[in-house]
């Protein structure tokens, strides 16, 4: 998938999205000039090491070292190329609303120029666009155009949703900007858009291209709640939200993705997306009364784990649970808005004592967890526990030996909060099981 002629571009930004994107253009042949304010990552990533666990990507940018060429300066992609993707992080404030510092210092960076265009990748609420347009035009920097490319790559299988992906979004006002960056994704676009891949070409206008990105997030968090809220009435109904996702999932307008019942979506992007969508509606005078409940559902969802522990042990206090994984989701070091910090916490909270394991995300997970201790393995982690929490579904502990567990455990609950284990597996070795919707 080489294109040797490609033209040169920027990344600004080199963090998840921003060094998968930058592997991913290099691999279709251009050279990217990754920029980034964190010297230390500059540095380290100068060095041929990866600052953050995503598969394959170490070997992408191994393989690609070449072309990818990393700075803190912003001048040398100014020099070197017309199209900077942005790719800045945009966390929540406490309000909720997404905060666009890092966007607006990019902004601020940029000189007057008719030769450059700023490419949106990062999550911005709709009209972020506009008031960018409407700052380079204060600035008198009209010239430099705008184009809103919203990323829809997941963690854990980033390399391949850049290089495969479903639709490319293209948000742009007509100029030789859009026209540019729906020339750069052409190979991965299907053969209808001259390319010789999975892509749909969606190009549509900056502040439609802006919500598609938040829409989307959006359909998914309701659809993750939506199950959550069917498991839990199954639960006390008598049915078994396993059998009735399948049931559903098998209908083409409703299909089986995202209907895992679970103890709540995390991550980087769900919750500031969902909750920055909530804000901009109510910002613009509008009530999103049905996003307001995907968001409680999935709050009340990371502490059902609590009452199902209690119905079992009775008070927390003193007693030992474990938690199997700690990332947000499996194949990801990602620890941001991960349903284990508030599980541990409201564990801590109500007395217990909480060790945990994690195959990759322990560095980060140290840094923001206070107060539990960290395991070596998973057998490690459940020696002496009372109670097992699987939290993250790691491909590890679904090949668990439940023996070896029974074994190493005190008492003998295990709750499956991601319905990732096999119930029979699981009592067969004497434990008691219990799934997030399963009678
Ligand atoms: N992580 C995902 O799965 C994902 C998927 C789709 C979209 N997004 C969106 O992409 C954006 C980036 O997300 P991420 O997860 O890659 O964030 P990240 O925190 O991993 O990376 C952001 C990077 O930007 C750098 N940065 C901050 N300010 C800068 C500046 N002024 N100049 C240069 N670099 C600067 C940071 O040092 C960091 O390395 C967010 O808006 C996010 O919502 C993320």
């Amino acid at each position: 998938m080489s294109h040797p002629s490609r033209e040169p571009i920027a990344v600004i930004g080199t963090g998840y999205v921003g060094l998968v994107s930058a592997a991913g253009f290099a691999e279709l042949g251009n050279d990217v000039w990754c920029i980034d304010i964190d010297a230390g990552k500059i540095e380290r990533l100068k060095r041929g090491e990866i600052p953050i666990y995503e598969p394959d990507l170490a070997e992408l940018v191994a393989k690609h070292q070449g072309r990818l060429h990393f700075s803190t300066d912003v001048a040398d992609a100014l020099e070197h190329a017309r199209l900077l993707f942005v790719a800045v992080g945009t966390p929540p404030t406490y309000s909720g609303d997404a905060d666009l510092s890092a966007v607006h210092a990019v902004v601020a960076a940029m000189p007057p120029s008719d030769r450059h265009a700023l490419v949106m990748k990062s999550t911005v609420p709709v009209g972020t666009g506009a008031a960018i347009k409407r700052t380079f035009r204060e600035q008198g920097k009209e010239g430099f155009r705008y184009v809103s490319c919203p990323e829809f790559l997941k963690e854990g299988s980033a390399i391949g949703d850049f290089l495969q992906p479903d639709r490319v979004v293209v948000g742009d006002d007509g100029d030789w900007a859009g026209d540019a960056v729906v020339d750069l994704y052409r190979p991965l676009l299907t053969p209808a858009n001259g390319g010789e891949g999975p892509g749909e070409l969606v190009r549509t206008d900056i502040p439609s291209a802006e919500m598609v990105k938040l829409a989307a997030n959006a359909f998914l968090a309701t659809k993750i709640s939506f199950i959550n809220e069917i498991a839990n009435v199954s639960e006390v109904t008598g049915a078994n939200v396993t059998e009735v996702a399948r049931g559903i999932g098998l209908d083409d307008r409703i299909g089986p993705k995202f209907l895992q019942p679970g103890i709540g979506f995390g991550g980087s992007c769900f919750p500031k997306d969902v909750s920055a969508l909530k804000q901009l509606a109510g910002n613009s005078g509008y009530h999103f009364q049905l996003l307001n409940a995907v968001i409680e559902v999935n709050e009340l969802q990371k502490r059902r784990v609590i009452g199902k522990l209690q119905k079992h042990l009775g008070s927390l206090v003193g007693k030992r649970v474990a938690l199997l994984g700690l990332a947000f989701k499996p194949n990801t070091d990602d620890m941001r808005e991960a349903s284990s910090l508030v599980l541990s916490a409201r564990l801590q909270a109500d007395g217990a004592q909480v060790r945990a394991y994690d195959p990759v995300a322990e560095d980060e997970a140290r840094r923001l967890m206070k107060g539990i201790e960290f395991a070596d393995g998973a057998i490690d982690a459940v020696r002496g526990a009372d109670a097992v929490v699987l939290v993250t579904e790691w491909e590890e502990f679904k090949q668990l030996d439940f023996d070896e567990v029974a074994g190493a455990m005190a008492g003998r609950v295990v709750i499956d909060g991601r319905n990732a284990l096999e119930p029979a597996a699981v009592k067969a070795a004497g434990l008691i099981y219990e799934g997030i919707g399963r009678a």
